[in-house]
């Protein structure tokens, strides 16, 4: 028989945390010279990177639509980001991750600015640990925001899972793949929800406390998401009055 493994023990996860903490989380923007907007982001063991093109013309032209740009979402994982090489190009699990992701930042997009075009983001997984769609969109919501992109708001993305019949935050790989459900959740600043999927079982009083601490995991990585972007912004504005007062 396999021995069970216990991941909560005295109210401290496998990793140290406790039952409402997330992961530490690093974000940096603005990290690739040749795209429109790009974001590396850390969520523990997972990284992330995200780049965005656009808005563009469409290829194939065909794809276009004459009230609004189309926004495509491609979610690559490396081969060397898993524990077992991953085989290389897309499969099931990135057509859904594509799908699920573009779905969540898409209703933020002002799409009707830019009518025949397309908004490319691309995001790539380079270390997996569970919760690579979350940091994936919390990368790539930084990286349309750093293209210029007009959004409503950005959008920030957390997991909770359920291990030991506790509710957790922002489950890590041992408690999402041994654990008894992993609940990821998309979110606009306002609280409107725009990725809810979970996979396993939980309770209606569980799911309620799931989203609850995902949706506080969320309010936290959206702090930490501006604060990036208004560093970032403010170093360049200051950058660009010092060349103009030696002009
Ligand atoms: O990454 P995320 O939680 O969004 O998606 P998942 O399908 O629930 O995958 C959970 C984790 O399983 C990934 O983050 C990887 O750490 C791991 N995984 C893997 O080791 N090999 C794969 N081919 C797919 C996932």
């Amino acid at each position: 028989m396999e021995d069970k493994i216990t991941f909560i023990k005295d109210g401290i996860r496998l990793d140290g945390r406790r039952v409402d903490e997330a992961r530490p989380i690093k974000v940096e923007v603005g990290v690739l010279a040749r795209a429109d907007g790009s974001c590396y982001l850390e969520m523990g063991n997972n990284k992330v990177i995200a780049a965005v093109y656009g808005p563009r013309e469409v290829h194939p032209r065909h794809l276009q639509e004459v009230s609004r740009a189309i926004v495509r979402y491609r979610y690559n994982m490396a081969s060397f980001s898993v524990e077992e090489r991953r085989r290389p190009g897309p499969d099931r699990r990135s057509y859904e991750l594509s799908k699920v992701s573009r779905e969540a930042l898409s209703p933020v997009i002002l799409t009707s600015y830019f009518p025949r075009s397309v908004i490319d983001i691309f995001v790539e997984v380079l270390q997996a640990d569970a919760g690579t769609r979350t940091a994936g969109i919390n990368a790539a919501s930084v990286a349309l925001a750093d293209a210029g992109i007009p959004m409503k708001s950005l959008i920030s993305s957390c997991a909770a899972g359920k291990v030991d019949d506790q509710i957790v935050l922002d489950p890590m790989k041992e408690e999402d793949n041994f654990g008894q459900a992993d609940m990821p959740i998309a979110m606009t600043p306002g609280g409107e929800i725009t990725l809810l999927q979970m996979d396993g079982h939980m309770t209606v009083e569980e799911s309620h406390r799931a989203m609850e601490l995902a949706m506080k995991g969320c309010r936290d990585i959206y702090n930490m998401q501006r604060k990036v972007l208004i560093d970032r912004y403010s170093q360049m504005e200051n950058a660009t009055r010092q060349e103009e007062a030696v002009i």
